[in-house]
């Protein structure tokens, strides 16, 4: 992980980040440099000679005087002042661009403190890799920057300062999502993933920041009733866990939510077996309980004044002579039965224990936001960059979608439309774990919505397609695991 500073003193790095607009439709263009005086006479015409526009994730570098490298990252049409998000990706462009150099000082137009805490989450954001398990090839890979500084003449302040500390954060527990989705199946089990999360809960002070953690194991889960992690789990010789971390703050608690993530650790679809092509991107289905684990890490590091408590049922959904069978029926945690038409729609089944399980804790909560990486119909509806949002209350839902704008990740609201709903009634259970096919997105909703309290507010997001990136790099989102969720989550916590 890199190192961000932020000063307003002379540039001591050999590299320099400056941003490019384009200031009309023929090509015209302009240096942005923020709070740094440049002469931008001699480089502006290298620019032009070097074909550079100035548009989103367009990276030019040029030779230096006083500087090694002179780097200049596109920011589209020149404005007075630049979104957060286009800030943030100009900035992550830019460090991704920059592997295989150590350290780099970024001059962005930012003003405000908010502008330049996205210049400093976007630049960290970006400077990942993720090369465990490269052998021989190991050298050949440029590593990311190891220091990052914002210029900033704001940086004297002890608000810029604790920004800057809140984006290591924020980039850190993003790292820890993006590393959990990219480890292999072969290296990430239930098991280890709870033992991976007690080693990050121990090393952000455990009990000493208001972390507790609790797992159980497959015996545990059978004598108690979850059926469905059981059910999922079952074919499988890695077996399932539930693993809970609770943050509790040292005052009273502003707020208490509890975050539900979806741990497949790999989606084969069980006895419905998915097609080879694309099954590898399967590794990814444990997205939604890296982000909700890491965010709870994440809240208590930041000292945030609201109770968390997150929930990540983890399985390996894996076909065999032990697998739960095309007509069986499963009991969930509290008592509803469920028959199970289609296996590879499992992911409800673990989140409808875990739903349950986090509604009976004795704490009373204000809210539940469950994340998985649920259907392929949302990456149907709203393609791979877009989440969607189900709810049972629209005030719930408004909120979040406010804050995740704020911070940069996009989300849409998606119905749950009542006449879907009866396509889940079973002829033999309470409920059937399929129902129309048109509309997947919302039936699986519809499905999670039976096991939600309708007193309490709650939000389902379906991140299937934005979790994991398979086409190319852009902004400060790399190949593999996106991290996406994260910082929504954590920015709830910090407005609550
Ligand atoms: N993990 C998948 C959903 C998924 C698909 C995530 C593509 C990321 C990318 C989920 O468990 C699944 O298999 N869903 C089925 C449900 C269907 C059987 C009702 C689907 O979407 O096809
Ligand atoms: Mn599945
Ligand atoms: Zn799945």
């Amino acid at each position: 992980m890199s190192t961000l500073k932020i000063s307003d003193g002379v540039v001591k790095d050999e590299v320099l980040v400056l941003g490019l607009t384009s200031t009309n439709s023929k090509g015209g263009i302009a240096i942005e440099a923020g709070d740094m005086a440049i002469d931008t006479k001699t480089i502006l015409s290298q620019l032009v000679d070097m074909g550079a526009t100035g548009k989103a994730d367009e990276i030019t570098k040029l030779p230096g005087s006083h500087v090694r490298l002179l780097v200049f990252t596109g920011l589209g049409k020149k404005s007075a002042t630049y979104t957060h998000e286009t800030l943030r990706r100009a900035a992550g462009s830019a460090s991704r661009a920059l592997a295989g150099n150590s350290a780099a000082t970024f001059s962005l137009p930012a003003k405000s403190l908010a502008e330049v805490a996205a210049v400093a989450e976007g630049a960290a954001l970006g400077a990942y890799s993720f090369t465990e398990f490269r052998g021989s090839t190991k050298d050949d890979h440029k590593a990311p920057l190891k220091t990052i500084t914002v210029h900033s003449k704001l940086a004297s302040s002890a608000e810029a300062k604790a920004s800057v500390v809140r984006a290591a954060v924020i980039a850190k527990y993003t790292y820890l999502v993006r590393d959990l989705i990219n480890t292999p199946p072969s290296h990430l089990t239930p098991d280890s993933f709870t033992k991976k999360l007690a080693a990050v809960v121990k090393s952000a002070g455990g009990a000493k920041s208001g972390l507790k953690i609790q797992i159980w194991d497959e015996k545990q889960l059978k004598a108690q009733g979850f059926g469905g992690i059981i059910g999922v789990g079952q074919g499988s010789a890695n077996p399932p866990r539930l693993l809970h971390i609770s943050y509790t703050p040292k005052g009273k608690a502003a707020k208490r939510y509890a975050f539900v993530g979806k741990g497949i650790t790999f989606d084969t679809g069980g006895l419905a077996l998915k097609p080879a092509l694309g099954m590898e991107a399967m590794k990814s289905d444990m997205s939604g309980a890296a982000a909700v684990s890491a965010a709870v890490i994440a809240i208590a590091e930041l000292k945030l004044n609201v109770a968390i408590e997150s929930w990540a049922p983890l399985a390996e959904n894996m076909p065999s002579d032990t697998a739960t069978r095309p007509s069986d029926i499963i009991t969930i945690f509290g008592g509803k039965t469920v028959e199970v038409l289609n296996p590879d729609a499992e992911g409800r089944l673990v989140l409808a224990d875990g739903l349950m399980k986090a509604q009976s804790s004795k704490n009373k909560l204000d809210g539940i936001i469950d994340v998985a990486t649920l259907t392929g119909a949302q990456v149907v509806a709203l393609g791979t960059r877009t989440s969607a949002v189900m709810t049972n209350n629209q005030e719930f839902s408004d909120d979040f979608l406010a804050v995740a704008a704020q911070c940069g990740e996009q989300f849409w609201p998606m119905p749950l439309p009542e006449e879907l709903r009866a396509s889940l009634d079973s002829p033999v259970a309470d409920l059937a774990n399929i129902g129309d096919r048109m509309g997947g997105m919302l039936v699986a909703g519809l499905f999670l919505k039976d096991f939600v309290n309708p007193e309490l507010p709650w939000l389902h997001l379906d991140i299937a397609g934005p979790a994991y990136n398979e086409a190319k790099p852009h902004g400060y989102t790399p190949v593999g695991g996106t991290g996406i969720a994260l910082r929504s989550l954590v920015t709830l916590a910090e407005q609550a």
